[in-house]
């Protein structure tokens, strides 16, 4: 079989339906691709724990459908988990943080190229738990236009911490990415990823996660906002993720109601058998 004849011409068929783009390390993606991110923060306990939850999900993975799996684990597990996805074409490494300064002398920090060499794929920033934390806006700005400029897909995490009948988190989520991303040249927007996280919906139980006509809302806002920054074609490119209380039992109505291209999910994905059969879940 002629490889490269064969992958040009389902390339152009995929262009020719708007389905096809490429990111780094010649990896195939198209946008109907739904992205699963877990999220590990900061568990578990052992690297023998981190081991043996993602040999047993990457075991399980052939049975996955139209899905990539990118799996969030401490600084400390990055090596364990990408020992075990190297071959893989479903699950891919991701950081939870990156930091962007310059120079080497910055104690406690992991630089980019150090994610680089550990083989991670996609940087999360600005997850709510860093900015209540560390990161302000500035930081926030500097790690989504160092990761995504040194070539990750980078996950700019954004949300409200409450609602109120004035409809504030509009302006909240407007100001969190447009900060971010206003001075993003328009040659990265393929790289960048939003990922919708209410706080008021985050650790809390399933019944809890947001509504999906609530997403669907705020989805058609991000991408509204994100049209007028970079035009309707660029818009296209950008994935629009949502987190917060997301389990095998709720996933469903929040991704197809919800008119998300995927999530990011927390405690659920250390549960391995609901985290697997939400996985297989998703068509
Ligand atoms: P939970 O799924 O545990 O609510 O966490 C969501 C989250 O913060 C993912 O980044």
């Amino acid at each position: 079989m002629n490889f490269s004849k064969n992958f040009l011409e389902i390339k152009a068929a995929l262009e020719k339906a708007g389905l096809f783009f490429i990111v780094h390390d010649d990896i195939i993606a198209c946008m109907s691709t739904k992205l699963i991110i877990a999220n590990w923060k900061m568990n578990p306990k052992s690297a023998k724990t981190a081991r043996e939850i993602v040999a047993s999900i990457n075991k399980q993975s052939k049975n996955f459908g139209d899905v990539r799996l990118i799996v969030c684990p401490p600084f400390i597990f990055l090596d364990e988990v990408s020992n075990i996805i190297s071959l893989s074409k479903k699950i891919f490494l991701g950081a939870q943080d990156v930091f962007v300064g310059q120079g080497v002398s910055h104690t406690g920090e992991i630089g980019i190229d150090q994610l680089k060499s550990a083989g991670v794929k996609y940087i999360l920033v600005g997850h709510s738990e860093r900015r209540a934390l560390f990161d302000n806006d500035e930081i926030v700005k500097a790690k989504m236009l160092g990761s995504i400029k040194s070539g990750f897909k980078t996950i700019l995490c954004v949300g409200e911490k409450e609602r109120n009948e004035h409809g504030d988190h509009y302006h909240e989520v407007k100001r969190q990415i447009e900060d971010a991303i206003m001075k993003l040249p328009k040659k990265f927007v393929g790289n960048l990823i939003i990922a919708y996280e209410p706080i008021w919906a985050i650790g809390r139980p399933e019944n809890e996660a947001i509504k999906p006509d609530q997403l669907r809302e705020i989805t058609i806002f991000i991408k509204r906002l994100l049209s007028d920054i970079f035009g309707a074609k660029e818009m296209e490119k950008v994935k629009i993720l949502y987190g917060g209380s997301v389990t095998k039992n709720n996933f469903k109505e929040i991704i197809e109601k919800g008119n998300v291209d995927g999530i990011l999910v927390g405690r659920e994905s250390l549960k391995v058998k609901n985290f697997v059969e939400l996985i297989e879940g998703i068509e």
